[in-house]
């Protein structure tokens, strides 16, 4: 890792005051060279007497984000009209860009969202798609692509199939995964719904290796039967550094408060070109403006489909729409490969630790390859409620993974030092 605790300081302090932008991050970065992760804890207002690992579930803003937010709330509560008049535009275009900048990707192929949720439902619930066209998914999948899909075939007639990926998580592979999948796609498939990191297990499924599968699957198909690949990304954005083509999905939703640690609030959902062609908006929105005039002007919309069109419309919490850029800044500055480094080393140390406390089973694959940042466990004659409970009691941070399975998970990230992971494995051990 490249990074100095001044240099944070002086980076976030910078940035609040509008002084520096990507280039002299870029500068800093390079010519920075002293590992330093208490420096990245202390960007966080978290409460310093407890472990806090849940950071996939909501995140709290490191100051870069809060400074900014700051800066537009002031802005939006001194004139709310003329600031957003003045600035609305370009400052959602930034948000955007930093997001396509991250993914690798061109911004109109990105629509800014609130939530993973959102994105998902804007996109699953908004393909064109009828009977006799199926969407293959999976029973390892959450609540969030299940309803999304279930709303889409009690509106269409669509039929959702769902296989299971593996026999054992433990003992999975990448083989058994793209195996299981090339096995099930049919004629009439027409969209797979995957999940990058399951938020139940912690297992990480490779991406790529499936979108090859499609690719096989579309060599022999003609334009208007392509199979689609979607992705609920979120666990694995902000964590993982393969962009939307290294991916070669069509979908990829996400939000930026979870690991990304930008504001609460929003999100992401990427599309590619095909993927627009087979979707329609769903909220109109306000991020295109050729879509006002023809209505303004009676006039047919333009054709077509893109990001800024997918993106819902109507007035939000702006000021945490707007620092978006400063996540994306910092994740850049700390380096997607450190961070991506540093969230395994501090996983597989919990995942080792909690192997060797008799009574847990550790039920995320030990292989980086298989896994990421989350780690789920259960402990022998404990209900995960009540590991939860007597972990909070030991000021640790776990949560109950919300599937039938409901396994306790730790997710340990960059916020972390590797004292705190050793303290909440020997919390569990305590409770064991
Ligand atoms: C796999 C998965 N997708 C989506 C979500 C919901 O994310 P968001 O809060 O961004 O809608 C969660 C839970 O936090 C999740 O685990």
């Amino acid at each position: 890792m490249s990074i100095t605790r001044r240099g944070l300081f002086a980076m976030s302090a910078a940035i609040g005051a509008g002084l520096v932008g990507p280039p002299w991050l870029a500068r800093a970065r390079a010519q920075s060279g002293l590992a330093d992760w208490i420096a990245v804890r202390e960007l966080f207002d978290l409460s310093p007497d407890r472990v806090h690992m849940s950071t996939m579930l909501l995140t709290s803003h490191p100051a870069p984000v809060r400074e900014a937010i700051e800066k537009h709330r002031r802005n939006l509560d001194a004139d709310p009209v003329e600031y957003l008049e003045e600035n609305g535009d370009a400052l959602t275009e930034a948000s955007r860009s930093a997001a396509a900048d991250y993914l690798g990707m061109n911004p109109a192929h990105i629509a800014l969202t609130d939530s993973t949720t959102m994105g998902i439902g804007l996109i699953y619930s908004a393909l064109d798609l009828g009977p006799g066209d199926e969407v293959l998914t999976t029973d390892e999948d959450y609540y969030v692509t299940h309803h999304a899909l279930r709303h889409l075939s009690e509106r269409t007639g669509v039929t959702i199939r769902r296989i299971s990926l593996f026999d054992d998580v433990r003992e999975t592979t990448r083989q058994e995964i793209v195996d299981r999948i090339r096995a099930e796609i049919r004629p009439e498939t027409r969209m797979l719904a995957l999940t990058w990191v399951h938020s139940s297990t912690g297992l990480k499924i490779p991406v790529a290796e499936i979108a090859g599968v499609v690719r096989e699957a579309n060599a022999a198909r003609d334009e208007d039967e392509q199979l689609l690949f979607g992705l609920d990304a979120v666990h694995g954005f902000g964590v993982e550094t393969e962009n939307f083509f290294e991916l070669g999905v069509d979908f990829y939703a996400a939000g930026c408060h979870k690991w990304l640690f930008g504001p609460r609030g929003t999100g992401i959902a990427a599309i590619s070109e095909r993927g627009l062609a087979l979707t329609r908006p769903t909220i109109p929105t306000f991020d295109d403006s050729t879509v006002f005039s023809a209505w303004y002007r009676e006039e047919d919309i333009p054709a077509g489909n893109n990001g800024p069109r997918m993106t819902p419309g109507g007035f939000k919490p702006f000021e945490h729409c707007w620092s978006l850029p400063e996540a994306f800044e910092l994740h850049a500055r700390i380096g997607r490969e450190d961070i991506a480094i540093r969230t395994h080393e501090l996983a597989s140390v919990l995942k080792e630790a909690l192997s060797s406390i008799d009574g847990v089973k550790v039920h995320t694959p030990r292989d980086a390859e298989l896994s990421s940042g989350i780690v789920a466990f259960d402990v022998e004659g404990l209900g995960s409620e009540a590991v939860v409970s007597r972990l909070r009691k030991r000021s640790i941070v776990a949560s109950v993974a919300p599937y039938p399975s409901a396994l306790v998970r730790l997710t340990p990230s960059i916020r972390n030092t590797q004292e705190e992971v050793e303290q909440a494995a020997a919390a569990v051990r305590e409770i064991a």
